[in-house]
């Protein structure tokens, strides 16, 4: 006798039956870039089929999210005035506060994400403040970051997701939203991000890229997996409500191994850098389509509830629910 697992392969009914993974609208987060100005809805050169939109345009993308089902999304805005700490960022009428503000009135049921970080609003690209020598100051760092977080609870936020990478960041941010009366809050860590070469077309689209040196005094190493539940157990135990591991598709060890040891809700985001790759190999004809399918399932098989991802709408108007 030996095995025989094609009698459960036989036929499409059988084979979506034992379907142990399932990818539903639910599961997918989308990113939304927003930037300053009026009648801007312009392709973002590094992200094809991903645009710059202004708040007066922000309609057209929620448009598509009504249309699609996919109802949570997270936002990055692009900015004019950067300086050394960032104070766009903490602006209450600034480009995230406003958008916030706007989505909610286009459709109030849209549950909204804001990335927490500095980079996109610094003169020097880093995602906190700089001492004199150009070491980023962790703690000095959380104060602004606190700011942030706080304003944007104030525009009606319905969750705060900071990336900085900074050690005790929940905490900070817990901190202040409740003594702020934000106690209902939800904080989403980025814990284990990685400093990662599939970055680069995400910062091309949010202006970001550090003008000097790189991020990896801050981000993660990539020879590293244990230290990456070392950076989980931090955030869960300042009080994260979800855990996130980035990128995804070349993270997966990460993700099983975070979704075994921990009892937390995970998100994987899937990064620029890996939709672009993924974009370029069907368009150059090098895979068909379904390797798009394919990497989500992956990511959520790996222990991924949530995934962050740019093929968001796309993979929607492939679901049913
Ligand atoms: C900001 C931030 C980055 C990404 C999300 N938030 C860039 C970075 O850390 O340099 C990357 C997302 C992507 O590549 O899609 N800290
Ligand atoms: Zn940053």
């Amino acid at each position: 006798m030996f095995y025989r697992g094609r009698r459960l392969r036989k036929n499409p009914v059988i084979r979506t039956m034992m379907q142990e993974t399932t990818l539903h609208k639910s599961d997918l987060i989308l990113p939304i870039f927003v930037c300053e100005g009026t009648n801007i809805y312009k392709e973002i050169e590094s992200l094809k089929g991903h645009y710059h939109y202004s708040i007066d345009n922000l309609y057209k993308v929620v448009d598509e999210m009504n249309s699609s089902g996919i109802l949570s999304c997270i936002l990055f805005g692009i900015v004019e005035h950067k300086d050394a700490c960032g104070s766009e960022a903490y602006n209450d009428n600034g480009i995230i506060q406003q958008a916030i503000k706007k989505i909610k009135e286009l459709n109030k049921d849209i549950y909204v994400i804001a990335d927490v970080c500095m980079c996109e609003y610094t003169d020097h690209g880093h995602c906190g403040i700089l001492d004199s020598d150009g070491y980023v100051n962790n703690d000095k760092t959380l104060k602004y970051l606190s700011k942030i977080a706080l304003s944007y609870a104030h525009a009606g936020v319905d969750m705060v997701a900071p990336s900085d990478m900074m050690d005790g960041h929940i905490l900070a941010l817990r901190n202040v939203l409740d003594e702020n009366g934000f106690i209902n809050l939800p904080i989403m860590g980025y814990s284990a991000k990685f400093a990662s070469a599939y970055y680069g077309h995400f910062r091309e689209a949010a202006h970001s890229a550090p003008s000097f040196g790189d991020r990896q005094s801050y981000q993660m190493d990539f020879h590293n997996g244990q230290e990456a539940l070392r950076e989980v157990e931090a955030d869960i135990n300042e009080g994260a409500d979800m855990i996130m591991v980035k990128p995804a598709m070349a993270y997966l060890d990460i993700i099983k191994e975070v979704s075994l040891n921990y009892n937390m809700p995970l998100c994987a985001y899937q990064v620029s850098g890996e939709y672009a790759m993924l974009v370029s190999a069907v368009e150059h004809g090098l895979m068909k389509e379904s390797v798009i399918e394919e990497s989500l399932i992956a990511i959520k098989r790996a222990g991924a509830q949530l995934i962050i991802t740019y093929f968001a709408l796309d993979i929607a108007k492939r679901l049913t629910y």
